[in-house]
C-alpha cells in the first residue's frame, strides 16, 4: 500500500475544515484591523487569504467532496440526499462569495474606508456561511459515510484525499498573521 492510501480520508477532511477556518478567523481579525490599522499591508494580507481558498478549498477540496464522498455515500443511500444537494449548492456559493470578496477588496483598495464595511459584512458572512458548511458535513455526512461505506468505498475515498496534498498543508494558525502571510507567500504552488 502506498503511503498516501495510508491517510484516512476523514482524517484529512477535518484538518483541512480545521486550516480554513484558521484562516476565516484570520480574515476577521484582519477585517477588523483595517478600521485602526494602516490598510496596504492588511489588504495584501487578506487577499494572499483569498487566494490560498481559491487555490486550495475550491479547486481541490469541495470538488474531491463532490466527486468521492458524495458520490459513493449518494450510491449506497438515499438517507442524505436533502443534506448532500444543499452542500452542493453551497460549494457553488461559496465560489461566487470568495469573487464578492474579492471585488470588495479590491474596492476598499481603490476607495478606501468608505468601502470597509462592505467588506466586513462580506467577511463575516462568509464566516457564518463557512461555519454552517463545514458543520453540515462534520454533523451529517462525515458520520453517514462512516456508517454506510464499504471498504473498498474508503480506499478509493483515502487514495482522492491522501493524493494532491494540501500545498499549503503547513499553514496551521491564525495566531501571528504576519507568519500566516509569508507561509501562503513562500508556500504558494507553481503557476
Ligand atoms: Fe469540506
Ligand atoms: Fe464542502
Amino acid at each position: 500500500m502506498q503511503l498516501a492510501t495510508r491517510r484516512s480520508a476523514i482524517h484529512v477532511i477535518l484538518s483541512e475544515h480545521h486550516r480554513l477556518t484558521s484562516i476565516v478567523n484570520g480574515m476577521l481579525r484582519v477585517v477588523d484591523g483595517m478600521a485602526s490599522s494602516s490598510g496596504p499591508a492588511s489588504a495584501m494580507l487578506m487577499r494572499a487569504m483569498l487566494y490560498y481558498i481559491n487555490e486550495f478549498p475550491e479547486q481541490v477540496h469541495h470538488p474531491k467532496e463532490e466527486q468521492y464522498l458524495f458520490a459513493r455515500l449518494r450510491a449506497r443511500t438515499e438517507e442524505f440526499e436533502a443534506a448532500i444537494s444543499e452542500l452542493t449548492l453551497q460549494h457553488e456559493a461559496g465560489k461566487l462569495r470568495v469573487h464578492a470578496l474579492e471585488r470588495a477588496l479590491t474596492r476598499y483598495e481603490l476607495a478606501g474606508a468608505a468601502m470597509l464595511p462592505a467588506l466586513r459584512d462580506g467577511v463575516y458572512g462568509y464566516a457564518d456561511f463557512y461555519a454552517a458548511h463545514r458543520h453540515l458535513e462534520e454533523s451529517a455526512i462525515l458520520p453517514g459515510a462512516q456508517r454506510y461505506l464499504t471498504v473498498s468505498d474508503w480506499v478509493e475515498i483515502d487514495e482522492a484525499f491522501g493524493a494532491n496534498r494540501d500545498p499549503f498543508e503547513n499553514l496551521v494558525t491564525e495566531d501571528n498573521l504576519n507568519d500566516l502571510y509569508r507561509l501562503i507567500i513562500q508556500t504558494m504552488p507553481e503557476a
